[in-house]
């Protein structure tokens, strides 16, 4: 497998009025067995970014790069990428054997009928698929079309794997799955992969780094952990945790310390704490308890907003009682959305 660059990528769609700039300057290098994944909503480039590095789309400016030879003017033919569609394309009358055997039998790959069977037997085994070669594609279900499908881009051992949301058509309990065994087939093959995704949980728990993509726009890249406990912008602290950050503005919330130019405080839901006596930075009225099992959502009304804190689930608050609430490790943002930091 080998590194990808993107180098200063611009990719714009239409002319005049209706010109939509798809990727701006994005510059983003995927290191050899690595697996990144590009996080952002709809219409932010997530597709264009793949298809340019495929040679489906040749940017306006820039260059791509792989395994260290630019390819920007290489067809896609001659640029050993494999992509998975968000949306699966089996040949319905094949078998799944023959479904993943195809890419091999290319006349051009020449690969010998053994050599084939090997590499078959050892995808389905990895996608736990072994049991269903025989099957015609389209006697699956919707998860096993969609293990085919990418199983027919890991028979072979391209430069890198391009995924696009290979995932998201699954119900929720396949995408947990499944996200954890490409997970794993990933490190086993020391697998290259770009991975798009909307999908928060998939970019937290899959990617050795995430990039964070926005209106064309690289916004910020680091590993998940950075990316969740240092967002650079109000845009990426929304983007991840599950409930959302709750955001206050800072003239809400006067008792909390903030550096100067502090326009809005951030703080995720495991930081904002139910205060022990005398730690309040104000006090809120509970009006609604999550019970999740493992734990419960107390979301608590503070002067006039709404926020949402982690509670024990053996705790006896109920609706209406009146909490003090206190702030740990709160973030700063300007009045652009900017972040600030703690000490500044
Ligand atoms: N062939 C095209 N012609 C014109 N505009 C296009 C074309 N392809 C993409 N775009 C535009 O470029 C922008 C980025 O599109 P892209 O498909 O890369 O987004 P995406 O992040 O993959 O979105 P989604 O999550 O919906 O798949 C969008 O504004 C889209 O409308
Ligand atoms: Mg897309």
């Amino acid at each position: 497998m080998a590194e990808v660059r993107l180098d200063a990528v611009s990719k714009h769609f239409g002319t005049g009025e209706a010109a939509v700039t798809a990727i701006a300057e994005m510059s983003l290098t995927i290191g050899d067995g690595e697996l990144v994944i590009l996080l952002g909503p709809t219409g932010a480039g997530k597709t264009t970014t793949l298809r340019l590095i495929a040679g489906l789309e040749k940017p306006d400016a820039g260059r791509v790069s792989i395994g260290g030879r630019d390819v920007t003017g290489v067809n896609p033919a001659e640029r050993d990428v494999a992509f998975v569609f968000q949306q699966y394309s089996l040949y319905p009358h094949l078998s799944v054997y023959d479904n993943l055997a195809f890419p091999l039998r290319s006349p051009a790959r020449r690969v010998p009928e053994a050599e084939i069977r090997r590499k078959v037997g050892e995808v389905a085994r990895l996608l736990r698929i072994e049991d269903k070669l025989n099957n015609r594609a389209t006697h699956l279900s919707g998860g096993q079309m969609q293990r085919v499908a990418i199983g027919r881009a890991l028979v072979r051992r391209p430069a890198i794997y391009l995924m696009d949301e290979p995932l998201s058509s699954l119900d929720a309990k396949l995408r947990s799955d499944l996200r954890l065994e490409l997970k794993r087939i990933q490190q086993e093959l020391g697998a290259t992969i770009l991975y798009v995704t909307h999908d928060q949980i998939e970019a937290m728990t899959m990617g050795s780094r995430i990039g964070v993509i926005d209106r064309g726009r690289l916004v910020q890249v680091g590993t998940p952990r950075e990316i969740y406990e240092n967002p650079v912008d109000l845009h990426v602290a929304q983007r991840l945790g599950q409930p959302g950050i709750n955001l206050v503005p800072r003239a809400l919330l006067p008792e909390v310390p903030a550096p100067p130019g502090a326009h809005t405080i951030g703080a995720r839901t495991e930081h904002v704490r139910i205060a022990r006596a005398g730690h309040a930075d104000g006090v809120g009225l509970v009006r609604w308890i999550e019970r999740l099992g493992d734990q419960n959502h107390l979301h608590v009304t503070l002067r006039g907003q709404d926020l949402v804190t982690l509670g024990e689930p053996d705790s006896d608050l109920s609706v209406g009682d009146r909490v003090g609430v206190e702030f740990l490790r709160p973030l700063y943002f300007d009045a652009a959305g900017r972040r600030i930091a703690a000490g500044a």
